[in-house]
């Protein structure tokens, strides 16, 4: 595959160290709180079914082929308060959207250039302000995927992985960056979004792309906008694309992209989806570690969400509903040597949410806690549990092992949450 992309996709997520001051403190906390959000990859890519700009990139169509797609990208039967009414289902409390990927397609009228909806697709229409507009009705936060990179620019450097249009001629750069950053202020200004995905950033320098500038530049506009880290080192918080960290990262703020099947964008042939249980079991390892898991959908060219995603999104909905005091505005649990599955903290930390994966044999267990808990139910159910300390001597200050009996008949179908009110702010034993 896309070798470039992969090794992109591998590196560590860089954390910048922007002013980390009050107003970014302030800023992040909805995005904090916010655990779910759902990606759209939407675009003229849908058409064919095929590899998001990466296909022409790489050489699997030729870049008139790719483009000519742009006429089967009718949106009829396109509706976006449908859209926006299942991501809210799904439990997410933001959405982020493709307004233009590496292709160079926007999704709005934008006045940079013809390779839009309105005015160079079947659709004939703007798809995204609507869609914004939808999202806030359902009081949904908004965020705009942007592609820094266009490979179908004229004055962009690189047009596929064999061929560049040039090196090294500034002013043609500069009419670039003049592009880019244009369609930057349009979107900005157009709808205020509440986060700033960006993507691409790879194939210049920080300097290069005037980042810096871009930076202050959107949030002059908006000193709450959120940007995530694709911005060469000038995002507000860590990306990490498909793997599912295996120990917490060490950055404050991280979201999980990640996609339902294998595609970003609408490919018919892949249907290797994982199943409602793997994204829930998935979704509890993020929040644990403290992240955010932002789940991609990908809708057909018609504007229709394939069935297979709105299951994902619906049987995920039922079970955030049922859980949402254990998921959302929760902070990231105990280590796993205390409770051997995946946990979250109530932000003031006295209560602890277990997070049950498979099926256990009627006890589960906890270890080293050395305060005094008050009360252990189920959560979305309300049962009352048992439990019982064993293994505390009155000579030693190890605090024994908590053993919680949780019966069959209480049991969620994918993963049930057991709370601990504790006695005060959690207090682990680490010897
Ligand atoms: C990558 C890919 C892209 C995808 C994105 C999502 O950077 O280039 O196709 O949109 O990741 O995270």
């Amino acid at each position: 595959m896309k070798k470039l992309f992969l090794f992109f996709a591998l590196l560590p997520s860089v954390i910048f160290s922007q002013e980390k001051d009050s107003v970014y403190y302030s800023k992040m906390q909805w995005f904090a709180d916010a655990k779910l959000g759902i990606f759209i990859h939407w675009g003229i890519y849908a058409v064919n079914g095929i590899s998001e700009s990466w296909s022409f990139y790489n050489g699997y169509i030729s870049h008139e082929d790719y483009v000519k797609q742009k006429d089967g990208f009718t949106a009829e039967k396109y509706d976006p308060a449908l859209w926006a009414k299942l991501i809210k289902e799904s439990g997410a409390k933001y959405s982020v959207i493709t307004s233009r990927h590496h292709d160079g397609f926007a999704l709005w009228n934008t006045k940079l250039g013809n390779f839009n909806a309105v005015k160079n697709s079947a659709a004939k229409k703007d798809v995204l302000t609507p869609f914004m507009k939808a999202l806030r009705n359902e009081g949904l936060k908004v965020g705009i995927y942007y592609s820094l990179s266009d490979w179908s620019h004229p004055d962009y450097t690189n047009f596929t992985n064999k061929e560049k249009r040039y090196e090294n001629d500034p002013e043609r750069w500069k009419k670039y960056l003049t592009y880019f950053q244009g369609q930057l202020n349009e979107l900005s200004d157009s709808y205020n979004p509440d986060l700033f995905w960006f993507d691409g950033d790879w194939e210049h320098s920080a300097d290069e792309w005037e980042a810096k500038k871009v930076r202050a530049m959107l949030i002059t506009k908006n000193q709450n906008v959120i940007l995530n880290s694709r911005l060469q080192g000038y995002g507000d918080y860590a990306t990490p694309e498909q793997g599912m960290p295996v120990v917490k990262p060490e950055s404050e703020f991280w979201e999980l992209c990640l996609t339902m099947n294998d595609s970003w964008g609408y490919q018919g042939v892949d249907v290797n989806y994982k199943t409602p249980q793997q994204v829930i079991d998935i979704f509890a390892d993020v929040i644990s570690k403290g992240g955010n898991l932002l789940l991609d959908i990908g809708p057909k060219a018609d504007g229709t969400i394939p069935d297979e995603q709105v299951n994902i999104l619906k049987e995920l909905g039922s079970w955030t509903k049922k859980h949402s005091e254990a998921i959302f505005g929760t902070r990231a649990g105990i280590y796993k040597e205390h409770f051997a599955g995946p946990s979250t903290l109530s932000k003031d930390k006295k209560m602890l949410y277990l997070f049950v994966k498979g099926n256990p044999n009627e006890e589960i267990e906890l270890l080293g806690i050395k305060n005094k808990i008050n009360r252990v139910y189920v959560v979305g159910e309300g049962t009352m549990l048992n439990y019982k300390l064993m293994g505390k001597v009155y000579w030693s200050e190890y605090p024994g092992i908590t053993y919680i009996s949780l019966p069959k008949n209480v049991q969620d179908k994918y993963m049930t949450v057991v709370a601990v009110l504790l006695d005060g702010e959690v207090d682990l034993y680490r010897k």
